[in-house]
C-alpha cells in the first residue's frame, strides 16, 4: 500500500499503521457481501499489513497472498551481491469467503512438448487411427527433413511448431497410463477392452463430460483441451496461480499518456484483479487512484468504478487519462479487452465536510457548502446554480430555499436566517411555485399561515439529514 508516500519507516511506522487501520474497516464495510479487496505491497509492511487485514476482516477471509514480480535482477539493484528483490505482493480478501466466488482465469504458458504425438489419418474411423511423431508429422509439414529441422528454423523452430501444435490441436495427443485404481467402473471396463483389442482405438462417450480414447490401455489426451481463449487469442492455458511474473510491462511510463513515476500499477495487473472478482457492470472501488489506472481498466473492462484521489493529479492526470478512455484510447489493455471507446463518469470534487467526527452540522460551512447538500438530500441531484441566493431551484414542482449565513443580505447573528414575514415575502420568485420548502433557524410563522402557502419549514440543522 503506498498511498502515503512521506512517512519514514523507522519513526512513522505505527502512524502509517494506525492511519490504515480505520480507512481498511471503512473500505471493508463499501465492500458488497461477495466483494474482493485487493491490496499492493512490498515485503517491508507486508507482514504487518496481513496482521491488520486479518484483525479486520478475519483471518479465514484472507483468500490469497500474491507475489507479482514487478523486476528482473539487472540494473544497480544487481550489483550488491546477496538476493535481488523483484518481487510485490498482492493481498487478497473475501468480505466472507461463504458467499465469495472468484472467476476461473486461465494464463498463457509455453507450449507442453509431453504432446509428442500426431494423429495420421485423422479424417478416417477413430478405430484405425494411426500415430506419427510429432516431430516428424511438423518435418512434413514444412517440407524439411526431421534431422535438419531444429537448425534450418533456427530462433523461430519453437514459436513456429506452437503455431502447428495450437493449428491441430484437435490431432496432437500424449498418451498416458491412466490410474487404474482410482478409475470408475466404466474407465476400468474401457482400460480392460482396449488392453484386449491392442490394434484398435477404443472410445469411451461419456454424458456431459470429456470423451476418452484409449488404446492398448493407455489413455490418448488431446491438446485442444489444453486451449485456452485468452485475450481473444487460442494460446496454450494454465490455471492462473499465485505467482504473477508475465505482468512485467516495459512501456509502463507510457501506459495512459500520464507521467507518474515509481507509483504507477500496470493496466494489466488490474485488468487481472478485475478479471479474477468481477462482471461487466460490478463496481470497483479504488480510493487511492493515482494516475487512474483502476478507473482506466474498470472502464475499458465495462465495469462501472469510483476513483478517489487527494492530490491535484486527479485533474491533471486521472480526468484526462478517463477522457481519452471514453475517446477510445488503445494504450494498456485496449487491445486485449477489446475496447473502442464509448459510456462516460462524472468528476466530483469534494466541499467541506458538512458534519462533524460526531455528526453534529459544522458550523463553519459556508452557504454553497450547505446549499449543495440540501439540495442533494432532497433531489439526489448535484445543484447546478450557483448557491448565491436563497432560492436553490425547483425540482417536481417544488422549490427549495435556504436561509443561512445572512444570504438576504443581513449580516447581523442569524439576520435574515429566520423566516419572518417580511423575509418571506423578500424571497426571490416566491408566488410562482405550487410547493415549497424552505430551510431556515426557525420560523415565526404559524401553521395556518405555512399551510396557506403551501411551504413545508425545515429547521437547521435538526432536519439536514445525512446522505
Ligand atoms: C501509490 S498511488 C496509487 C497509484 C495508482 N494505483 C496508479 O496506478 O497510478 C497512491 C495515491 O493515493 C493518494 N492518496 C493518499 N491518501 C489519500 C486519501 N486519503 N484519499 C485519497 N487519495 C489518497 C496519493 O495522492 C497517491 O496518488
Amino acid at each position: 500500500m503506498q498511498a502515503f508516500e512521506n512517512y519514514d519507516d523507522n519513526l512513522e511506522h505505527s502512524i502509517w499503521l494506525s492511519l490504515l487501520y480505520p480507512r481498511f474497516e471503512l473500505l471493508r464495510e463499501l465492500l458488497s457481501e461477495d466483494g474482493t479487496m485487493f491490496v499492493h505491497i512490498d515485503d517491508n509492511e507486508l507482514g504487518y499489513l496481513t496482521v491488520i487485514l486479518d484483525e479486520i476482516f478475519g483471518r479465514k477471509n484472507r483468500t490469497h497472498t500474491v507475489a507479482f514480480k514487478q523486476g528482473s535482477a539487472t540494473g544497480h539493484k544487481a550489483i550488491n551481491p546477496g538476493m535481488v528483490n523483484t518481487c510485490n505482493f498482492i493481498l487478497s480478501y473475501a468480505k466472507n469467503k461463504n458467499k465469495w466466488q472468484p472467476k476461473k482465469v486461465f494464463t498463457e504458458r509455453l507450449r507442453d512438448d509431453r504432446y509428442n504425438q500426431f494423429i495420421e489419418n485423422f479424417e478416417e474411423d477413430y478405430k484405425s487411427w494411426r500415430l506419427l511423431p510429432l516431430s516428424q508429422a511438423f518435418a512434413d509439414h514444412c517440407g524439411i527433413p526431421k534431422r535438419e529441422l531444429k537448425k534450418a528454423l533456427g530462433d523461430v523452430f519453437e514459436r513456429k511448431i506452437t503455431t502447428f501444435v495450437t493449428d491441430n490441436a484437435h490431432r496432437v495427443i500424449q498418451s498416458v497410463r491412466p490410474d487404474y485404481n482410482n478409475v470408475g467402473e466404466e474407465i476400468k471396463q474401457a482400460i480392460d477392452f482396449s488392453k484386449k483389442n491392442p490394434d484398435e482405438v477404443h472410445l469411451l462417450e461419456r454424458n456431459r463430460l470429456t470423451d476418452m480414447y484409449f488404446k492398448g490401455g493407455q489413455r490418448w489426451i488431446f491438446y485442444r483441451e489444453k486451449l485456452k481463449n485468452i485475450d481473444g487469442k487460442l494460446v496454450t492455458g494454465e490455471p492462473l496461480t499465485t505467482f504473477w511474473a508475465d505482468l512485467l510491462s516495459n512501456n509502463l511510463h507510457k501506459e495512459g499518456d500520464v507521467v507518474f513515476p515509481k507509483s504507477k500499477k500496470p493496466e494489466s495487473l488490474i485488468k487481472r484483479v478485475i478479471e479474477l472478482s468481477s462482471d461487466e457492470g460490478d463496481i470497483v472501488l479504488d480510493s487511492f487512484l493515482g494516475s487512474g489506472t483502476t478507473a482506466a481498466v474498470a472502464q475499458k473492462m465495462r465495469r462501472r468504478f469510483i476513483g478517489i484521489e487527494l492530490g491535484n493529479h486527479a485533474v491533471t492526470h486521472c480526468q484526462p487519462r478517463l477522457k481519452r478512455v471514453v475517446d477510445g484510447e488503445q494504450g494498456g489493455v485496449s487491445k486485449a479487452v477489446n475496447w473502442e471507446g464509448g459510456g462516460g463518469f462524472h468528476f466530483c470534487t469534494l466541499g467541506d465536510a458538512v458534519f462533524d467526527e460526531y455528526g453534529c452540522l459544522n458550523s463553519e460551512i459556508k452557504f454553497p457548502t450547505l446549499a449543495s447538500h440540501i439540495w442533494y438530500l432532497e433531489t439526489k441531484t448535484p445543484l447546478g446554480s450557483k448557491a448565491d441566493t436563497p432560492l436553490l431551484g425547483a425540482h417536481n414542482d417544488t422549490a427549495y430555499y435556504l436561509l443561512y449565513n445572512g444570504i438576504l443580505g443581513d449580516r447581523r447573528p442569524a439576520g435574515g436566517n429566520v423566516l419572518t414575514s417580511k423575509v418571506l415575502n423578500n424571497l426571490p420568485d416566491i408566488d410562482k411555485h405550487e410547493r415549497i420548502v424552505i430551510y431556515g433557524e426557525s420560523s415565526r410563522l404559524g401553521e395556518a399561515r405555512l399551510k396557506q402557502a403551501n411551504i413545508t419549514f425545515k429547521q437547521i440543522p435538526y432536519d439536514v439529514g445525512t446522505l
